[in-house]
């Protein structure tokens, strides 16, 4: 007799399994591009954590009841971490997509009171269900890009109710939640000073339960150093992580201040010059790589094999929302990541799996298949691992487990489409 409770999953035959190197978290310099690679491999999911991997002929009788999956033709990589997303919204903004193609500005667009406010309208138009249901969607078009983790933050309510039903319905919907209260100064308030101090007054005492980190747009037309300093410091306090919108346009102080504050990372960093990339290297702080938003805005890509070669602890995220990166696809983003940002395919992945999960606070049980881990994992529908970036925007995600379930499978109408 066994004595187990459930059964466990067997994945078994598979062409590869890749997982970034040893236990340590974050990688960083030629760490990040080292992989644990096993060809003809099993993995062994007990209810949700990974039992034992290895090569098919290590595997020896099993008992109890076992279900199995397919690997032929498969290969097996950690679910993917999506450790920056916007993905609590309602409406789209492919209204403004279309003007940006000809020629509007992003920035221009959000001064008129489009933008990030046009989203902010229809999010506080939902109801918190609706917007539930809607996080719940987003996380079903991750899952099948092979997402097993994401996170999303607020910042489409900018009003007490909306900016807690958002950080609700990104719990309920499967996400680590993240305040970004100061996401944009809605138009009800003159100043962001003052907006500043309504959310640290009368915000933060609830939000501080319901998230896990505070975030902050640190940018011109958004806010300064010093605004950005008074909201991180008051979250921290509040028991809060803190994560940073930096560096997207212009060098306003991002990287300094999150270095300071002992951020956990400073997200986007197009802009980031020489000196902010050595200052992030010799620190504890990640550099979260946004190059769908970047791609999208036609701006300049961060600059990434920099930041790797200096030394600085690299993490890749989709920033999925509906006006600059309206992309849940972490493949694309290592596709994006291969091409435009020069990394190699090891380095993309271990910038969205274990780095992703650094960010987030949870490296030591996820973005990694390894036993003690979360039996979180994506399952390729190709030859080799590094189709993941090769193939360009194609469907490569073949299956996802996610705690030792079997949480989709595509399926095929025509099997030699494998
Ligand atoms: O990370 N830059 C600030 N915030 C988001 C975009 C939000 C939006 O356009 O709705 C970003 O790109
Ligand atoms: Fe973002």
């Amino acid at each position: 007799m066994s004595g187990r409770a459930a059964p466990r999953l067997l994945i078994r035959d598979l062409e590869q399994l890749v997982s970034p190197a040893g236990r340590d978290a974050p990688l960083r310099g030629s760490a990040l591009a080292e992989v644990d690679w096993i060809d003809d491999a099993f993995i062994l999911c007990d209810g949700p954590v990974v039992e034992s991997v290895g090569r098919m002929s290590e595997l020896g009788p099993l008992d109890g009841e076992v279900h199995e999956l397919d690997g032929r033709g498969r290969c097996a990589a950690p679910g993917l971490v999506d450790c920056h997303t916007h993905a609590c919204f309602a409406g789209d903004r492919v209204e403004e997509f279309a003007l940006r193609a000809s020629g509007a500005g992003y920035e221009e667009l959000h001064a008129a009171g489009g933008g990030i406010l046009a989203t902010v309208r229809a999010t506080r138009a939902a109801a918190e269900r609706e917007l539930t249901t809607l996080v719940r969607k987003h996380a079903g078009w991750m899952l099948r890009a092979g997402t097993t983790t994401f996170e999303a933050k607020s910042g489409y309510g900018l009003d007490r109710e909306t900016e807690l039903a958002s950080l609700r319905a990104i719990a309920a919907g499967g996400g680590i939640p993240t305040w970004l209260g100061a996401h944009a100064v809605p138009p009800e308030f003159a100043a962001a000073d003052a907006y500043v101090d309504f959310l640290l007054a009368e915000v933060l005492p609830e939000a501080a339960g319901l998230a896990e980190a505070a975030d902050v747009f640190l940018e011109r037309g958004a806010f300064d150093a010093a605004q950005a300093r008074r909201y991180l410091e008051a979250c921290r306090d509040a028991g809060l992580a803190l994560r940073l919108h930096g560096d997207q346009f212009t060098e306003a102080g991002a990287v300094p201040l999150a270095i300071e504050l002992g951020a956990r990372s400073v997200d986007h960093l197009e802009a980031t010059g020489d000196a902010g990339i050595r200052a992030l290297a010799a620190s504890e702080v990640a550099g979260v790589l946004l190059p769908a938003s970047a791609l999208v805005l036609a701006r300049p890509m961060p600059p990434a094999r920099k930041l790797v070669d200096a030394g600085a602890a690299i993490a890749l995220a989709t920033d999925f929302n509906p006006g600059s990166a309206f992309c849940e696809s972490l493949p694309l983003v290592c596709s994006l990541a291969c091409t435009l940002l020069r990394l190699a395919p090891a380095e993309a992945l271990a910038a969205c799996t274990v780095n992703a999960a650094h960010v987030l606070g949870c490296a030591d049980r996820v973005g990694r298949i390894a036993p003690g881990f979360a039996a979180n994992v994506t399952l390729l529908d190709a030859p080799d691992w590094r189709y993941l970036a090769y193939h360009l925007g194609a469907e490569v995600v073949g299956a996802v487990v996610k705690n030792g379930e079997l949480a989709w499978e595509r399926r095929l109408d025509h099997p030699e489409l494998r």
